[in-house]
């Protein structure tokens, strides 16, 4: 593969970073993940504003011009040939010199790194038909989940607790109340209506979720933002999710009560489609 550090295009394996990359020992810096179909980036200009939020609300500057960022982006489909996949993009403060909890001096250098994965068939997901089976975790992340930073480890905690479960993702919980998925926003359906809660401080806001509604909207499907409890997504008539690398993805199980009859319902079938068909 071919990958992006720092302004230059390098064969994998001559791409380093410091030991003493703010990245890797604070965890201090902001991602996105952008999906490539029929070699298009999806939803591009939504990734580049929440880039930019994430990185103001940790005192950060944007390194490069929305313009640079497409033209990296578009060359890193290129070099790599990505058909169907994603490109994941990481900025982190760089490397100060020495382990410090206070920020470095804003002239410190950024460290930017960006690497494709090719995921052939993204489109063609199977679990789109069969849907995926989900389970309640309690949500013991920090409080702001708004800001899209490489610290995932309860993320990912969440998600091997869900596999030991025999589960293919957890839906977090908070006060009762769903949050979002361990790397997705969630949603469910009832008498028609999409309900999903609505933005905050304490999930990170979807540009899959936004673009998604404004469809929706337009489709004229009834939406409701507001917080759901597990006990109301095993009653509701369906369930799903939404993120960059998924798109549209149902949910058929929540702790082991089947969802709508434990089948992929019309509404999360319809939006996938319609996600498809208006991003591309
Ligand atoms: N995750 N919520 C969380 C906690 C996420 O990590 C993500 C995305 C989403 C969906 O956001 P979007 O629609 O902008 O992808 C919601 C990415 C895909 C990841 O970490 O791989």
């Amino acid at each position: 593969r071919t990958v992006y550090l720092n302004g230059e295009y390098l064969p994998e394996a001559e791409a380093k970073v410091s030991i003493f990359d703010r990245g890797f020992v604070m965890a201090d810096g902001v991602y996105e993940v952008t999906s490539v179909l029929q070699g298009k980036l999806l939803d591009f200009p939504g990734h580049l504003q929440r880039l930019d939020r994430s990185l103001k609300a940790l005192g950060m500057g944007n390194p490069l011009a929305d313009d640079e960022w497409l033209a990296v982006h578009r060359k890193m489909v290129e070099l790599n040939q990505i058909d169907e996949g994603i490109i994941y993009l990481q900025v982190t403060r760089g490397n100060p010199g020495d382990r410090d909890f206070a920020y470095p001096p804003e002239t410190t250098p950024q460290t930017i790194v960006l690497f494709t994965q090719a995921k052939p068939g993204l489109s063609e997901n199977p679990q789109a038909k069969t849907g995926l089976k989900v389970v309640s975790v309690e949500d013991l992340r920090w409080a702001r989940r708004d800001i899209k930073t490489v610290q995932l480890l309860f993320p990912s905690m969440a998600k091997m607790e869900a596999k030991h479960r025999g589960a293919d993702d957890a839906w977090l919980v908070e006060d009762g109340f769903v949050t979002e998925g361990t790397s997705n926003n969630t949603y469910i359906v009832k008498d028609g209506k999409i309900i999903t809660r609505e933005l905050s401080t304490d999930i990170l806001h979807g540009i899959t979720r936004g673009s998604l509604l404004r469809y929706a909207a337009e489709a004229q499907m009834q939406i409701e933002e507001r917080p759901f409890t597990i006990e109301e997504a095993q009653q509701a008539d369906e369930a799903f999710f939404t993120s960059a690398s998924a798109f549209v993805l149902p949910v058929v199980e929540i702790d082991g009560a089947k969802v709508g009859g434990g089948t992929p319902g019309p509404v999360a079938t319809r939006l996938r489609e319609l996600y498809l068909e208006e991003s591309l």
